[in-house]
């Protein structure tokens, strides 16, 4: 029994004995017991309570593909070009990076945990099973690089017309495209593009969602950070139904961007934007900038009012805080 198989037989919530989970398997309690710790040690918070066995604090649903298929409108459906889970992967985004010589156009990888989930800006992306959700996409674009301004901030939009059809509100932007709720950080996306400056290329489309933190993983995040649990009357919407309405957004929302580019997402993106009218610091290899966030252009860089006047940020490696 392997801790995917562990955690499958947790995920109804009940109290299962390490002796029922032991003879299930045809493998020995202690061997259970190893699984229980490979699982804690990466962020699942398995209770032991006591003759009753193990026991997770609420009910989880495992990713499956025919589930999140089932979700899907029959026409969303076909257009995938492939849709893989797997228990643990390094990054979904670096799977569909080796496979993106031969990995149809809108191919979809998900994994129930991340070995070495990666963010923006170099960081760590923290991926307990079963709690969160991690998932990528590849994208083909015929016209260059050009044709991809604004994408990773079109993806903000698309990412938040998901969260609404799940009944997800309160959420904003922080450009480019963090999502944050008043606590803190919802989830995060990274868009890593490869292929021809001028001719065919692919966008490799990373989508980190937040459903479940416990308390050791908000610590361990490093920043703030909040769940959909607490934004959905404390329990999250079921994780296929994540999966599904984040992979219906990205099809049709990157069938929009592909015809109108970022301009098609502006009025939406500013809607959403948490920095506009507020006093910002940017913080990044050529020093520190203040001013008044002042929207986006269609470009996707940020504007900023500063005594100097108006100055356009398109760096990624610029960090912005709110003064
Ligand atoms: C950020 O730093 O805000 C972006 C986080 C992106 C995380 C997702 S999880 C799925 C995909 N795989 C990765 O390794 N990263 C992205």
């Amino acid at each position: 029994m392997q801790a995917r198989d562990v955690l499958a037989a947790l995920a109804p919530g009940d109290a299962v004995s390490g002796a029922t989970l032991a003879e299930r398997a045809g493998v020995t309690r202690a061997a259970i017991w190893k699984q229980i710790e490979i699982l804690r040690s990466k962020g699942v918070p398995i209770e032991a309570r006591g003759a009753a066995g193990y026991r997770l604090p609420w009910p989880l649903q495992m990713l499956d593909v025919a589930t999140i298929r089932s979700f899907l409108p029959p026409a969303i459906a076909q257009r995938l070009g492939g849709l893989d889970v797997h228990w643990e992967l390094d990054s979904t985004s670096t799977e569909l990076q080796r496979r993106s010589g031969e990995a149809p156009d809108l191919s979809v990888v998900l994994a129930e945990t991340q070995s070495a989930g990666r963010g923006r800006r170099g960081r760590s992306w923290l991926s307990p099973p079963g709690l969160n959700l991690y998932l990528s996409c590849l994208k083909r674009f015929d016209g260059g690089f050009v044709a991809l301004q604004g994408l990773s901030l079109a993806l903000g939009v698309i990412v938040l017309r998901a969260l609404e059809s799940l009944d997800i509100v309160g959420v904003g932007l922080k450009w480019p495209n963090d999502l944050l709720a008043a606590q803190g950080k919802l989830g995060g996306i990274l868009v890593e593009l490869s292929g021809e400056y001028q001719g065919p290329c692919a966008a490799v489309i990373g989508i980190g969602l937040n459903l479940r933190l416990t308390e050791a993983l908000r610590e361990q995040a490093g920043q703030p950070s909040q769940d959909m649990a607490s934004l959905h009357g404390g329990v999250p919407p079921d994780r296929n139904a994540v999966a599904a309405a984040l992979i219906q957004a990205l099809a049709e929302g990157l069938e929009t961007f592909e015809r109108e580019g970022f301009a098609g997402f502006a009025e939406a993106y500013r809607r959403h934007d948490l920095l506009l009218g507020k006093a910002l610091r940017l913080t990044g290899a050529a020093g520190e900038l203040e001013g008044i966030g002042a929207g986006v252009d269609l470009g996707g860089a940020l504007l900023l009012e500063t005594g100097e006047g108006l100055r356009r940020i398109d760096s990624a490696d610029v960090s912005v805080r709110r003064l």
